[in-house]
């Protein structure tokens, strides 16, 4: 099956009085790895219902491939849906659960021929169905697991089964709808793994639907943010992370958080906070409030910065994450990152002064939407 393009236009749909997806625009390409990433609630898995055919939207288009499919039946759309409880049939095999779905699907078509051609056709079939049981479950390595059933496989190789029971139909894409929130920590980093490198082997068009911004960076060739049903950005993992449209774009990417702080957009086009000017200008002619982002690899200790109180610092291994609260304004906290080998002269209850990377800072204005800045020769502030 060669990989389809999918194509959404003017998707939108209420449930009551609930407007829920306003207005989706989207192409996505054949053999992309897409992720809809958002809040819980802000329509990720409706609009993969929609996809899927199991909703229907109150205005705008689905096509797969060069066919229109807003009208066609989940069953005719040829997508593999898989869902975070990957129901088995827990008293079959796990040959006979990725062979059911299948063979239901082969054999119900093949009722239609007259009866000698059924009984010819039905053993084609069969065979058919064999090898591609055989296919699906060595491209997910489950081979040695056919006999089994699913109480005597662990979460990630129960996940394994559903997976190969979605490929062995060849599907035009595979819509996953938080496939690994019910895993433990260590299975779900695992599993990311594995589900790139299932992309890769396949070269199928994957839409992948997921709350945890994690994932979605990891994995993704473009990823789709949401919020409150329509798509803020669209873009690759680093085009989100470096130069996010939006504050709730900036605010939902990155761990840890981006750090935002209050500022002024002078007369003259200058950033000021905290009665201090920095070496940032802005090229639109907005002026009054605006937010300054921050991210916390981008902040370091500088002798004439942003005085501070240290109120945390936590080691992860190579990087150590110091929290402060600036002292001109205490509800601004600051998560500066440092490589923990680095000398550090921090300390809880210490006094910091913080200098940031000007020229890789994020502006808001008032309406959340970014603002192109630029940053005069002086670097630090
Ligand atoms: N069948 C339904 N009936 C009524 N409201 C629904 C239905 N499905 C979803 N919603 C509402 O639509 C909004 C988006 O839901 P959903 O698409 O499940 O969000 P997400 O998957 O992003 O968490 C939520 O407010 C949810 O309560
Ligand atoms: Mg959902």
């Amino acid at each position: 099956m060669q990989p389809q393009s999918l194509e959404l236009s003017g998707i939108g749909k209420g449930f009551g009085a609930d407007d829920v997806l306003k207005g989706i625009d989207l192409s996505i390409r054949p053999g992309e790895f897409l992720s809809l990433v958002g809040m819980s609630g802000c329509g990720k898995s409706t609009l993969l219902r929609i996809i899927a055919g199991l909703e229907t939207p109150d205005r705008g288009s689905v096509s797969i491939g060069s066919s229109d499919v807003t009208d066609a039946d989940p069953s005719d759309r040829n997508l593999a849906m898989v869902f975070q409880s990957y129901a088995l049939y827990p008293h079959m095999t796990v040959r006979q659960n990725i062979a059911t779905p299948l063979r239901m699907r082969r054999l119900s078509l093949a009722g239609r021929l007259p009866l000698i051609g059924r009984i010819a056709a039905r053993a084609d079939i069969l065979r058919e169905i064999d090898a591609a049981v055989t296919d699906a479950a060595d491209v997910l390595q489950i081979s040695h697991l056919l006999d089994r059933k699913p109480a005597q496989l662990s979460g990630g190789q129960r996940q394994r089964v559903a997976l190969a029971r979605a490929l062995v139909r060849s599907p035009a894409a595979f819509l996953m709808d938080e496939p690994l929130s019910n895993l433990d920590a260590k299975l779900r980093a695992h599993m990311r793994e594995e589900l790139t490198g299932l992309h890769r082997r396949l070269g199928a068009t994957f839409i992948y639907v997921t709350h945890d911004q994690i994932e979605a960076m990891t994995m993704s060739d473009r990823i789709a943010l949401m919020s409150e049903g329509r798509i803020e950005q669209l873009g690759t993992p680093d085009e989100l992370y470096q130069r996010p449209a939006t504050l709730t774009v900036a605010r939902f990417i990155g761990t840890p958080s981006i750090n935002l702080m209050p500022v002024e957009i002078t007369s003259a086009g200058r950033i000021a906070a905290f009665g201090r000017e920095f070496g940032i200008e802005v090229s639109t002619n907005t002026t009054g409030p605006a937010t300054l982002g921050i991210r916390a690899e981008d902040l370091h200790p500088v002798r004439n910065g942003l005085p501070a109180r240290i109120s945390r610092i936590e080691t992860y291994g190579a990087d150590r994450f110091v929290t402060c609260h600036l002292i001109d304004d205490q509800s601004v906290k600051i998560v500066m990152r440092q490589h923990a080998g680095d000398s550090a002269d921090t300390a809880i209850d210490g006094m910091i002064n913080l200098g940031f990377t000007e020229s890789r800072t994020h502006l808001f204005g008032v309406d959340g939407k970014r603002l192109d800045i630029s940053v005069r020769e002086r670097e630090a502030v």
